[in-house]
């Protein structure tokens, strides 16, 4: 797909369908995300989680779920992005760019996808149990998470006409 249709396609999906996401396409999206750039090269600082077995996904599940409302939106794959550096603030932009890889080529793969942020980051705060369920490697912290699944009806959305800036811009 030509990129700048790639990216008014591209937009967060908040309601995914039980169908299940092939793994072909899982790994590519995966290897998208391994070739994100990343600060001073350090991807050996990273480390992705595919969570898609029911035990884990539930797991998560228990803790996304406040009030009925599942921060993970249901989504059947959710790709955590994880570092052992996070005293190089490096890490938590070196994170950020490999998730919004994995956004854009999971849209262009026609795939529904959603960037997770904040439940991550109240589960590591509160040292939740639940972060069990990602097995990580010792010194891991996961810092956010790439819902990923076929989007319900509603959730599917006209691609952007044009692209305009949503941020200000200044020339000097
Ligand atoms: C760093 C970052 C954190 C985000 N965290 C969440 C989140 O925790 N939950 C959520 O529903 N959306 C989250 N989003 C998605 C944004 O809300 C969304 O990208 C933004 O509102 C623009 O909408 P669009 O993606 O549909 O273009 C996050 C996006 C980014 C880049």
């Amino acid at each position: 797909m030509d990129f700048l249709d790639l990216v008014k396609l591209r937009h967060s999906c908040r309601a995914y369908t039980d169908q299940p996401v092939a793994d072909h396409l899982i790994d590519e999206i995966l290897a998208v995300g391994g070739n994100a750039p990343v600060g001073r090269g350090l991807y050996n600082n990273l480390h992705f989680t595919v969570v898609q077995s029911e035990s884990a996904l539930n797991r998560i599940r228990e803790y996304s779920t406040i009030n009925g409302n599942d921060r993970s939106f249901g989504a059947n794959v959710l790709i955590f992005v994880s570092t052992n550096n996070l005293e190089n603030l490096i890490s938590y932009e070196n994170v950020a760019c490999a998730v919004d890889h994995m956004a854009l080529a999971a849209s262009n793969l026609g795939l529904g996808n959603c960037y997770l942020y904040g439940f991550i980051r109240d589960m590591v705060q509160e040292n939740a149990p639940q972060l069990d369920a990602l097995n990580l490697p010792e010194g891991y912290v996961p810092l956010a998470a790439l819902a990923i699944g076929y989007p319900v009806q509603n959730q599917v959305k006209p691609p952007k006409t044009e692209l305009i800036s949503k941020v200000k811009i200044q020339r000097v």
